[in-house]
């Protein structure tokens, strides 16, 4: 992948906040080869490649029961893959699986937490386990529960809500430094509030040189944080770039969203909208809402396109999304 497209586009942008301070290296901390994993003969991941570069953010991007997980778990060793194998920093997963558990954190999609434990106990437990300080362990318990809003609670874990749980296990996953973090949906069921207070303490650890997999269904956070993406669908990897490259790459056009007050109008203007040349795809979405691609920019807009949908509620026209570019490759929506 090439880094002076990146450089290109930190340079474009002029909201520092948009990209990191540091660079991710050259450097292939995570090489995965055709890994594969078969649950009773269905294959959950379909024989997927990929490299990860050291420091970087990479997003495994895709719907539900995609095979994010599934993949998760092999690269954290939990689950063994059926074929294929994986190179983590200088050890082969299938080889020497030992070595890599001390180099890596995982906070996996389901919360694993001491309900009858206070937050510091459950993080300072996590910190014995992998062998650390207990001095060291205090230290940084209290930095991390702070920084996630949590600290000084004396409560046992069964009485949070599922906002601190989360992020609670989150600083149990990365307790002992690890140089490579999993997660596994860090946000999903998380108010925006957290959510963007998880956001920044991501692109915080990022900073410090952690390299970061993790999974997400949500574009705008894949959009917010990731260096680079792979699209996942159905067990294979569909589509891979940075957010730039995967916008040019699949970019057919404009796109404009009509929303309708009734499902007929929809209809309607859905049968006048596929007579057009210039319209290369229509998609219906909830809500009474068609997504549509097109070609010949305003003058199809305003020539072809307006001048045949008389009645409409809203319109809203806009760039390539992630969503826009899975809905693409696959025909279906992120959420369906
Ligand atoms: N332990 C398991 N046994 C059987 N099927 C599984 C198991 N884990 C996952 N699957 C199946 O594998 C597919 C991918 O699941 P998963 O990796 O959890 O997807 P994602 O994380 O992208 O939502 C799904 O069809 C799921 O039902
Ligand atoms: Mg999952």
């Amino acid at each position: 992948m090439n880094v002076s497209i990146k450089e290109e586009a930190q340079m474009k942008y002029s909201d520092p906040n948009q990209f990191y301070e540091n660079k991710y290296s050259t450097e292939f901390i995570i090489e995965v080869q055709d890994l594969e994993k078969s649950f009773n003969g269905i294959k959950a991941v379909d024989g997927i490649s990929l490299k990860i570069r050291k420091g970087e953010l990479f997003s495994l991007l895709g719907p539900n029961g995609a095979g994010k997980s599934t993949t998760i778990r092999m690269l954290t060793t939990v689950l063994k893959p059926t074929n294929g194998d994986a190179r983590i920093k200088d050890y082969s997963l299938i080889k020497e699986k030992n070595k890599i558990k001390p180099l890596i954190g995982v906070c996996p999609q389901e919360n694993v937490i001491f309900k009858a434990l206070t937050a510091e106990d459950n993080v300072e437990f996590v910190g014995r386990m992998h062998g650390m300080d207990p001095v060291d362990i205090k230290k940084r318990t209290n930095t991390l529960l702070e920084k996630m809003n949590i600290a000084g609670r004396k409560k046992p874990a069964k009485t949070f809500s599922g906002g601190m749980k989360r992020r609670l296990n989150l600083v149990m996953s990365l307790i002992h430094q690890p140089q490579i973090l999993f997660l596994d949906e860090p946000t999903a069921g998380l108010d925006p509030q957290a959510r963007r207070l998880v956001w920044d303490f991501i692109k915080d650890l990022k900073n410090t040189g952690v390299t970061i997999i993790l999974t997400t269904h949500d574009m705008l956070e894949a959009d917010a944080l990731s260096d680079h993406i792979a699209i996942m669908d159905l067990g294979k990897i569909i589509a891979f770039g940075t957010l730039e490259e995967l916008k040019s790459s699949s970019s057919n056009g404009n796109i404009l969203e009509f929303s309708f007050s009734s499902r007929d109008e929809l209809i309607q203007a859905k049968s006048k909208l596929e007579r057009i040349t210039n319209v290369k795809k229509i998609s219906e979405m909830d809500n009474n809402k068609l997504i549509i691609s097109f070609t010949g920019g305003v003058m199809t807009f305003k020539r072809e396109i307006l001048r045949e949908i008389e009645s409409f509620k809203a319109l809203h026209f806009r760039e390539d999304s992630l969503e826009d570019i899975f809905l693409k490759l696959t025909g279906r929506g992120l959420r369906d």
